[in-house]
């Protein structure tokens, strides 16, 4: 029997869509897998209700297809299934390295990260690496065609995650289809900051690079609050402020020790707009581990 423990993850950060992503000290998820003659699957946790137990709609069921690897599967789910922190990755991130160790399978943690998105898009449709290359690998993350390259980073950030359920689905289908040249050089620009931030643990700098385009913020309209959010915790200390992946947790950087006033404006922000809210002081953490 092996159990692992992945992170919750926060992909896009504003000027990386479909590319950045960063592993969360917590929530997570918490998975343990037995050799079994077939695939069975058990969640139980936050949100159970929501996610399949049919091997092949759940990203660990198709990850243990993926590893020819049949096993008895229970997920402890930590992570709330359409919060924009990488529920499903979460899962496909610990089964993959669970059912690697459990199988001597011998795949290297960038393979590993191939084998989860290949779960990930049995679930989304796309197979984005962008939440399940943190939770595999930790710290932050860029994920390309060819490539995936980690960053070890230490950055104390607040993910907030508001009772609004936004699917990625729906949230893919309001991001524009092409941008302006000018955005494409500000965006450009954030990114690399953003990227050198997080070399420094500079959390100014990260902070800067945060700021959302139109891609990301094509989703803070399915956010009820989200500007009064923003607001409240850049005027708390933050230094920056995103859509947290598709969405609806909201994402700021803290300063060094920042997250408590931060986390307790954005609540406040989201309680003024009618809407319940659950923060997490956290900061960029490591990747998914056998317990
Ligand atoms: N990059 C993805 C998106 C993350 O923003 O749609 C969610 O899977």
């Amino acid at each position: 029997m092996v159990t692992v423990r992945a992170p919750a993850t926060s992909a896009n950060l504003g000027s990386g869509f479909d590319v950045f992503g960063l592993a969360l000290e917590r929530p997570a998820d918490v998975v343990r897998v037995e050799r079994a003659d077939e695939t069975t699957i058990e969640v139980t946790g936050v949100g159970r209700q929501y996610i399949p137990e049919n091997p092949a709609k759940n990203t660990a069921g198709v990850v243990a297809e993926e590893l020819d690897a049949p096993a008895h599967i229970e997920i402890n789910k930590g992570v709330r299934p359409s919060s924009g922190l990488g529920s499903s990755a979460a899962s496909a991130a610990a089964a993959a390295v669970a059912l690697n160790e459990l199988y001597d399978r011998g795949l290297t943690p960038t393979e590993l990260v191939r084998v989860a998105a290949e779960g990930e898009a049995a679930v989304s449709g796309e197979a984005h690496a962008d939440n399940v290359a943190p939770a595999i690998l930790g710290g932050f993350t860029i994920v390309t065609d060819e490539d995936v390259t980690q960053v070890d980073a230490s950055i104390p950030v607040v993910a907030c995650l508001p009772e609004i359920v936004v699917s990625t689905r729906d949230a893919r289908q309001v991001v524009p289809q092409s941008v302006e040249i000018d955005e494409l050089v500000s965006t450009v620009g954030d990114a690399a900051t953003l990227t050198a931030g997080m070399f420094r643990n500079d959390p100014e700098l990260v902070g800067k690079g945060l700021r959302n385009n139109s891609l990301t913020g094509a989703r803070e309209s399915l956010i009820k609050g989200f500007d009064a959010v923003r607001e409240s915790a850049l005027s708390a200390g933050a230094t920056g402020v995103a859509v947290s992946g598709a969405g609806p947790s909201v994402l700021a950087v803290c300063r060094e020790g920042g997250q408590s006033s931060v986390a307790s404006a954005m609540l406040d922000a989201f309680f003024d707009a009618g809407v319940e809210a659950r923060a997490y002081p956290t900061s960029v953490g490591s990747g998914a581990a056998i317990l």
